[in-house]
């Protein structure tokens, strides 16, 4: 289904959105470069609220789903709420939290650096252990299988997986984290990890963006080893798609996370070569 505006969306989904926000007096829709079908920030009476939308009866609608009915179980104050479902027409909209914010800014000297941080520590306390969802999740050792060894990602926390700038909104005092699509549950590291990969993206030197996350609570409790595997499994995972797919960001993000692999395998020489005590 190609993007759509709201203004395309039949008369009785209107209707059906209007019976729950009220009537809609202005519409933004976003960018491309999203998943759902429609994305749009829609203004009512009594405020604004996000909305994405997807075709009843896809694949993208059960990722949609997935992501609705884990939202109560991630905390407020980091993590926009869902406010309503409603599914007519052929649709599934969900309506969420406007956060009127930015995307953050990652690169060395950031302010949103320790907001970002802030917000990872705040959503690992809260989601670790791994709240009971009604909805199945798949484990990281699954999802990455072939890639790492299950015993290095293993563990109870729901994680997020994809610390991009673009789903980290900055409202001045906040980060928020959005876009619960693709949650699994692992080691409570693993989002810290990801999120490595795109500070040196965004310029960190890796050494850099590894003392950074030290402020990550979860970091400490990730073994050498243990990160190690995942920068490695990270880089090939990065170059694999860069060849593949080949979407412009895949051969920066490639570059970053080889950096990193690159960096940690000299540490890990280093380590090596250290008489033990
Ligand atoms: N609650 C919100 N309030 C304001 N803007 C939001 C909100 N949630 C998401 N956005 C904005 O909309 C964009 C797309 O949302 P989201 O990432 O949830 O959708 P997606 O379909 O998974 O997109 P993508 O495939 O680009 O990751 C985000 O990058 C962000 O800029
Ligand atoms: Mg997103």
């Amino acid at each position: 289904m190609p993007r759509c505006s709201w203004h395309d969306l039949p008369p009785d989904l209107h209707r059906a959105v209007e019976a729950r926000v009220g009537p809609v007096t202005g519409v933004q829709d976003l960018a491309a470069g999203s998943a759902a079908h429609l994305v749009s920030v829609l203004t009512t009476a009594e405020g604004q609220v996000f909305v994405k939308g997807v075709g009843a009866g896809t694949r993208a609608a059960v990722i949609q789903g997935r992501e609705a009915a884990i939202n109560p179980h991630l905390p407020r104050g980091c993590v926009p709420r869902l406010r309503w479902t409603v599914q007519d027409e052929g649709w599934l909209l969900h309506g969420y939290q406007y956060i009127p914010g930015r995307h953050a800014d990652l690169s060395p000297g950031s302010g949103d650096l320790p907001l970002v941080i802030t917000t990872l520590n705040a959503v690992c306390a809260a989601l670790s252990p791994c709240p009971d969802l009604d909805v199945p999740v798949q484990r990281f050792a699954d999802r990455w299988a072939g890639r790492i060894r299950a015993e290095y990602v293993e563990g109870d926390t729901l994680v997020h997986t994809d610390l991009t700038p673009r789903n980290l909104l900055v409202d001045g005092t906040r980060a928020w984290l959005v876009d619960w699509a693709g949650p699994c549950v692992g080691a409570p590291w693993i989002s810290a990890a990801f999120l490595a990969v795109r500070l040196i993206r965004a310029g960190h030197h890796p050494r850099d963006a590894e003392v950074l996350l030290q402020d990550a609570t979860a970091w400490s409790v990730a073994t050498p080893e243990a990160l190690d595997a995942f920068a490695e499994a990270s880089a090939r995972l990065w170059q694999q798609r860069a060849i593949e797919i080949g979407a412009p960001h895949h051969a920066p993000l490639a570059e970053a996370a080889h950096r990193w692999n690159e960096y940690r395998t000299d540490a890990k020489l280093v380590r090596g070569a250290q008489p033990s005590a």
